[in-house]
């Protein structure tokens, strides 16, 4: 007999004289002629309630079927007598094939996320993280379709790289080298004698091969994971987290704030119409104002500012932040909460930030202080998208490698991309687990991530 998803069979259109469920036992209840076992096989958020009469042959197993156990039922599905479902399963035989005794750690019991995360082996089959993960699946499914839809390019870049895109230098390195390594004649590490024969590193970011790709395809996006040695205990930052990195030919800021904020919209849209049920969990217990902030987002354009003004509304405010603001410096998560939740109370796309505190590749304004860099902000959050106008002429991406101290030479393949039919091209990245966290709600990104890598923590 072929398996029956719990999903499809709350589902059905009609009476089924035979199923086969295979699943976990979440609770199970015994009267004098029947029990009733509650099973979930991660499909759905919904349990299937399967009845056992105690004469069944079968029955001598039930003190098996504990919570936690894995069985397999055959029997029949019926309209259910209970509230709440549809149908039930009128079980024929029941076998256990995976015992679980009482220190099975996901009891009936709500436990908190911190208790959780201790146990990241278990808690996929807890009601909570199994919407996560669902909607997780979901969200990368409905990238792919935006892109695919649009008639932009999937390009897989590597994962290991010599480049710090970011030039925060917040590399986790690659080598083989031994822990006494070869010297050079001046005492430094010789990379030479390395696996790649130079420094190598874990990606930050995708974006600067996707340029290349870009140059040629002309609309392009990566979807990978990437890595960050940022030594910050915060709940917004991961060391390992996914991407999604569009980048445009022929585009400029303009253009990519509009696809910036097309595509939140659309990825808002498609988990509130395909994952309804797990969403609902959620806005029941961990953000009762997230379907209407999510619906508001959708139908609202995006406030779009430029740093320079972000500043000065910062700055009358009257609201004291432990990071004092000032045009020059970097927003502070404080500022841009502010600035979404409090001061326009949506998404808003800051744009044009001082050059001195962005990376190199982003193109100057002409105003000689400003680059095309723009952040989208989303409540609840803060910053979830991150992107720019590239800087397409030659001599001016020099003179802004010149000034972060960057060598021509090791970036040559990047800087001949403006030597050979460069166009003004644009792209952004949207932190994957950010945006999860913004539609479900969850406050820690730990708990979006199957297995948090954040430091101090790679167990599991
Ligand atoms: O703003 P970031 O650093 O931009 C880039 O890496 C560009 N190269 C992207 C591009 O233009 N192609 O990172 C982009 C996004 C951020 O807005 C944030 O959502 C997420 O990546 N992000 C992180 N998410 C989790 N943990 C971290 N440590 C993150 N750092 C960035
Ligand atoms: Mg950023």
């Amino acid at each position: 007999m072929k398996r029956t998803l719990v999903k499809h069979a709350l589902q059905s259109d009609s009476e089924q004289p035979e199923i086969l469920i295979q699943g976990w036992v979440r609770t199970r209840r015994d009267s004098k002629a029947f029990s009733f076992l509650e099973i979930n096989d991660g499909s759905c958020l919904k349990n299937l309630q399967v009845i056992l009469d105690a004469d069944l042959p079968d029955y001598s197993q039930i003190h098996d079927a504990t919570t936690g156990a894995s069985v397999e039922i055959t029997g029949k599905l019926v309209p259910s007598q209970g509230q709440g479902q549809s149908w039930e399963v009128q079980g024929a035989t029941l076998k256990v094939l995976g015992k679980a005794d009482d220190t099975y750690p996901l009891q009936k019991k709500r436990h908190t996320p911190e208790f959780l995360r201790e146990i990241a082996h278990l808690r996929p089959r807890s009601n909570m993280f199994g919407a996560i993960f669902r909607i997780r699946n979901r969200l990368a499914y409905a990238i792919h379709q935006f892109f695919q839809e649009r008639e932009f390019v999937y390009i897989h870049t590597p994962i290991i790289t010599a480049s710090d895109c970011e030039g925060a230098g917040e590399l986790f390195k690659v080598t083989t080298l031994p822990e006494t390594p070869p010297k050079t004649a001046d005492g430094k590490v010789d990379y030479s004698k390395d696996f790649f024969e130079k420094k190598a590193f874990l990606t930050v970011s995708g974006q600067l091969e996707g340029e290349v790709f870009a140059c040629a395809l002309s609309n392009i996006y990566t979807f990978g994971p990437t890595f960050r040695a940022e030594n910050s205990h915060t709940s917004r930052h991961a060391s390992e987290f996914w991407m999604v990195e569009p980048e445009m030919a022929f585009c400029d800021l303009e253009g990519d704030m509009d696809l910036a904020e097309e595509f939140v919209k659309y990825l808002v849209k498609d988990v509130t119409t395909h994952c309804a049920d797990d969403l609902q969990l959620f806005n029941s217990f961990v953000d009762k104002e997230l379907l209407n902030r999510l619906s508001f987002v959708m139908e609202r354009p995006f406030q779009r500012v430029s740093y320079t003004d972000a500043v000065e509304i910062l700055e009358k405010c009257g609201k004291t932040f432990e990071y004092p603001v000032k045009w020059g410096v970097n927003l502070q998560a404080e500022h841009e909460r502010f600035l979404t939740e409090e001061h326009f109370k949506c998404p808003v796309t800051v744009f044009n930030y001082p050059k001195d505190i962005k990376p190199f590749y982003m193109r100057l304004n002409d105003d000689g202080k400003t680059v095309t860099a723009m952040d989208v902000l989303a409540p609840g959050i803060g910053e979830i998208v991150g992107g720019s106008q590239r800087e397409e002429r030659l001599d001016q991406l020099k003179a802004n490698m010149k000034q972060h101290h960057l060598s021509e030479e090791a970036y040559w393949w990047y800087v001949d991309l403006r030597r050979y039919g460069s166009v003004p091209h644009a792209g952004f990245g949207l932190g994957f687990e950010r945006m999860l966290m913004f539609v479900t709600g969850v406050q820690n990104i730990r708990d979006v991530i199957p297995f948090a890598r954040t430091p101090g923590n790679a167990e599991f």
